[in-house]
């Protein structure tokens, strides 16, 4: 596995251009299926999950260039219906081609997408609301087999705002007979982007970034250009990585309006943060103070996905944090690791009790999910000696060259193989 090597206390100063979201070019790129005509995706992120969802668009037939940071793709050459399993199975996301290939083809195969580190990743919402459309569905030997000759509008009440279960309705309902709802919708910035690229393929969508989206079948699609909006899970990112070395960093090209949860629980912690709408400079404390509760909640509460990389932050305060991860079953899995880098923290259930230490020492950590990851590299930043971090594929699946970008900085990382 390949790895991280951090040598620790430098303060970060300088400026950051954050890409595109991870969490919105992939349900857009699933999207491309459906006009089966072209798509031209601007500033998609150079990361691991994009060349996957590249290789299956490929892999059904769509002709797919990627340069300069812009996805060139021609679904009309789509032949296939089967996704190759492996790929489902190195990146458990593509589920959100279920709706579109059935918007696209009428029929599907793909693998069960299993959990991952993270927690079981049930999809019983999405498999209900799709069969709730008219679906036919057979679920045997791991694989999940959808058929529909076209898809019926359905008035549906998700039991929890699940981002993945609204993306895939949305794309099972753009091209169904008559009116599709979406009640308890989740209202993530990339349901918006999503619309946004649909309406500009002719689609009718009304509502998205609410509880309640309405889509109204229509019967084709056109051609697409689209811009991807900035990733606000890198932008806190770095946002922290400023914060965790008493440094001065600029983040440019970000939608502010976006991070509005993140910055106000930063700001907890001493941090001074000034901004406009699109960039953000954030001067780090001498020492941080403690927040006394953070609960992850789905948009606009504190996202899951910024769980791991603030708890590094907090295990420097001066006194004793609390952390809720409400979203998923298992996303800690970064704690056993701060504690071996000299962190004070102590797992109760769902709740996380952070006690700041003076300094954290470095070690040789690994990463186990994405978020934990750039969690463990946050806290080497700071750390006093060397920190080594293993497992680094799984940080590369959302982030675009962050060792670069760190080293740019004033940090010093040497990636090795
Ligand atoms: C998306 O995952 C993101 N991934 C995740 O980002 C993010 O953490 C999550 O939304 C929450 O914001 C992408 O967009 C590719 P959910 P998704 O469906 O869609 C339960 C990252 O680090 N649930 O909103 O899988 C589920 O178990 C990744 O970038 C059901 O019970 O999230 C979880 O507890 C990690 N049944 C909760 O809902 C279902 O059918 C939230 O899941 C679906 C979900």
């Amino acid at each position: 596995m390949a790895k991280y090597i951090i040598e620790g206390s430098k303060r970060l100063i300088g400026e950051i251009s954050v890409g595109g979201a991870k969490n919105s070019v992939l349900p857009i790129l699933a999207a491309t299926v459906i006009n089966r005509s072209s798509s031209i995706i601007f500033n998609a992120p150079k990361i691991k999950d994009l060349y996957i969802m590249i290789k299956i668009l490929k892999s059904i037939g769509c002709k797919v260039k990627f340069s300069n940071n812009i996805v060139y793709i021609d679904s009309s050459t789509i032949d296939k219906v089967e996704i190759p399993e492996d790929l489902v199975r190195e990146m458990r996301s593509s589920i959100i081609l279920l709706g579109a290939m059935l918007s696209s083809c009428g029929e599907t195969i793909i693998s069960y997408p299993g959990g991952c580190e993270i927690g079981p990743r049930p999809i019983d919402l999405h498999l209900s609301s799709l069969k709730a459309m008219g679906a036919e569905i057979n679920e045997s030997h791991g694989f999940i087999h959808c058929k529909s000759k076209r898809l019926t509008g359905a008035d549906i009440q998700l039991d929890y705002p699940s981002v993945g279960a609204t993306e895939n309705i949305i794309l099972a309902a753009v091209k169904a007979k008559g009116t599709t709802i979406i009640r308890n919708a989740a209202r993530e910035p990339e349901i918006i982007d999503l619309q946004n690229y649909l309406k500009k393929a002719g689609c009718k969508i009304y509502g998205a970034g609410t509880s309640v989206i309405r889509i109204d079948g229509v019967d084709s699609l056109k051609e697409v250009e689209h811009t991807i909006i900035p990733d606000r899970i890198v932008a806190g990112t770095y946002m922290i990585a400023s914060a965790i070395t008493g440094g001065e960093l600029v983040l440019k090209n970000i939608e502010v309006d976006h991070i509005q949860s993140i910055i106000a629980k930063i700001k907890e912690t001493g941090c001074n943060i000034y901004n406009n709408c699109t960039a953000l400079k954030i001067v780090g404390p001498k020492r941080l103070e403690p927040i006394e509760s953070i609960q992850t909640l789905p948009y606009p509460g504190f996202p899951t996905d910024i769980q791991a990389q603030t708890m590094a932050l907090l295990t420097l305060a001066r006194g004793t944090s609390v952390i809720t991860e409400t979203v998923f079953e298992n996303r800690f899995k970064h704690v056993s690791e701060l504690i071996r880098m000299g962190a004070n923290i102590k797992i109760v259930g769902k709740v996380s009790i952070i006690k700041g230490v003076s300094e954290l020492t470095g070690a040789k950590v690994t990463a186990k999910d994405l978020r934990g990851g750039a969690s463990l590299v946050l806290a080497g930043l700071a750390a006093s000696g060397t920190t080594i971090v293993d497992g680094i594929e799984h940080i590369e699946r959302g982030y675009e060259e962050l060792d670069i970008n760190l080293n740019r900085l004033g940090a010093s990382i040497k990636r090795q193989f």
